[in-house]
Order: C-alpha cells, then structure tokens, then sequence
C-alpha cells in the first residue's frame, strides 16, 4: 500500500474551518430566508449577528487558501488545460453515473502529481474561484449597502439585485457542499477520503 501526503496543515486547517462556518452559514441564512412573525428557527436578530460574523470569517479564512494555492504547489493540482477539460470530464461523469455501479476502476486515480479528478478539479476551481468571491463580494455589499454605487441595475434596486444574487450563490454552495460530502464517501474504504483529510495522509491499494 503506497502513501501520499496530500493535504499539508494549512489546507487541512482552512478546509476544516471552513466547512465548520459554512454550517452556520447555511443553517442561519435558512433561518433568515424562512423567518415571518410567525416563525424563526433563531430569532432574527441573533441570526443577523451570527450569519455576519460567520461571513466574515469566512472571507478572511479564504485569504488562506488563496495565498496559499498562490504560493505553494498545491495551486498546482487546480491548473487545467481546455483539451483535457473536454476529454476527461465525460470520461469521470461516466464512471460516476455507471462505471462505480459495476465495480469498474476509478479512470484517475489519486497519485503525487493529481489529487483531484477532472470534475473534483472543475468544480474545486469555480467554488473557490467564482462563487465564493461572488458570495462575499455581494454579502459585503450587503453589511455595507453605501458602498453599492449603483442605485437600479436591470430595472430593480441594486440592494435587490444583490440580495438575490447572494441568495442564489448561496444555494449553489448549499448544494454544492451536499453533493461534495456525498462524492468524498465514494472511497475504499468509504472513511478513506475523510481519513486523508484529517491526517493529511491518502493511502492507496497501488
Ligand atoms: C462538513 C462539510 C465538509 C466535509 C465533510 C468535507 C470533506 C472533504 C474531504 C474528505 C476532502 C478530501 C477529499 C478531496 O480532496 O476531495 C475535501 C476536500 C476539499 N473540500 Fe471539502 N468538505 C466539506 C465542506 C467543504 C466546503 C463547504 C467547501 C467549499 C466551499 C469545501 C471545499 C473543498 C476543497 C476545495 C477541497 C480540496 C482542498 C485541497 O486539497 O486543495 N469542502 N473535503
């Protein structure tokens, strides 16, 4: 069995935080979304506070993992080239919609120089690289809604606009979390993926 360090400290660190704020984020901004005077999962004000404070945080924490894939050669397992994109992406999809049901190897498997596959590595790169700058451009803007310098976009009030561009980014990334907690048990074993995110570790049959 062949053992690769693939998740250094800070990115163990970043994820971990990460995924904790995300929790609060999500179960907040719900309770914000469905509140009326008749209902509220937490009571409004307090989930104000804590959905800002939990934002907040999370940008800053984002600083990490973006330096950090900046600086170090974890950027480099995000780096794609456009004749792969078209390639491989079909080749995973199949896999994960048969290819697992019958038993079939996985067609990329984890090594040294890849640690995600095609679709890890897309949908890696447009949450880390496009909705989470979307959400905490609009949440800020949102905090602070002087700083929206422009008062109508598409015929609606910007503070709109906005709002319902974060709402939507919001259940994207809801979504998205969901789906990836699902993917990440397909491991053998099932623990093997949350295992390597823990000790930094992935431990291979090859
Ligand atoms: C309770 C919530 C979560 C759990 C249990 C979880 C679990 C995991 C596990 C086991 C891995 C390692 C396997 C892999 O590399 O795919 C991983 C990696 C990753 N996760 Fe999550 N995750 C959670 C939330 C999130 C959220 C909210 C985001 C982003 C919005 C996220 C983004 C990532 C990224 C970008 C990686 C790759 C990091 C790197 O190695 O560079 N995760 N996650």
């Amino acid at each position: 069995m062949a053992s690769i360090y693939l998740y250094p400290v800070w990115v163990r660190l970043w994820h971990l935080i990460n995924a904790l704020l995300f929790l609060i984020l999500i179960i907040t901004g719900l309770s914000l979304q469905y509140s009326n005077e008749h209902f509220n999962l937490i009571r409004f004000d307090v989930a104000v506070s804590m959905h800002n404070i939990a934002g907040i945080l999370l940008s800053v924490n984002y600083l990490v993992v973006f330096f950090g894939n900046m600086f170090t050669k974890n950027g480099m397992y995000y780096r794609m080239r456009r004749r792969w994109l078209v390639k491989e992406i079909p080749v995973q999809a199949k896999y994960y919609l048969f290819g697992i049901f019958r038993g079939e190897k996985a067609p990329f498997p984890i090594n040294s120089r890849r640690k995600f596959n095609p679709l890890q590595k897309v949908s890696y790169f447009a949450v880390l690289y496009f909705l989470m700058p979307l959400i905490f451009i609009t949440g800020w803007a949102l905090i602070f809604p002087n700083v929206l310098f422009i008062d109508k976009i598409f015929g609606t009030s910007s503070l709109h606009f906005t709002d319902l561009v974060h709402i939507i980014v919001g259940f994207i990334l809801s979504i998205f979390m969901f789906v990836h907690i699902y993917l990440c048990t397909i491991g053998k074993p099932r623990s093997a993926h949350f295992r390597a995110m823990l000790s930094g570790w992935h431990h291979s049959e090859h």
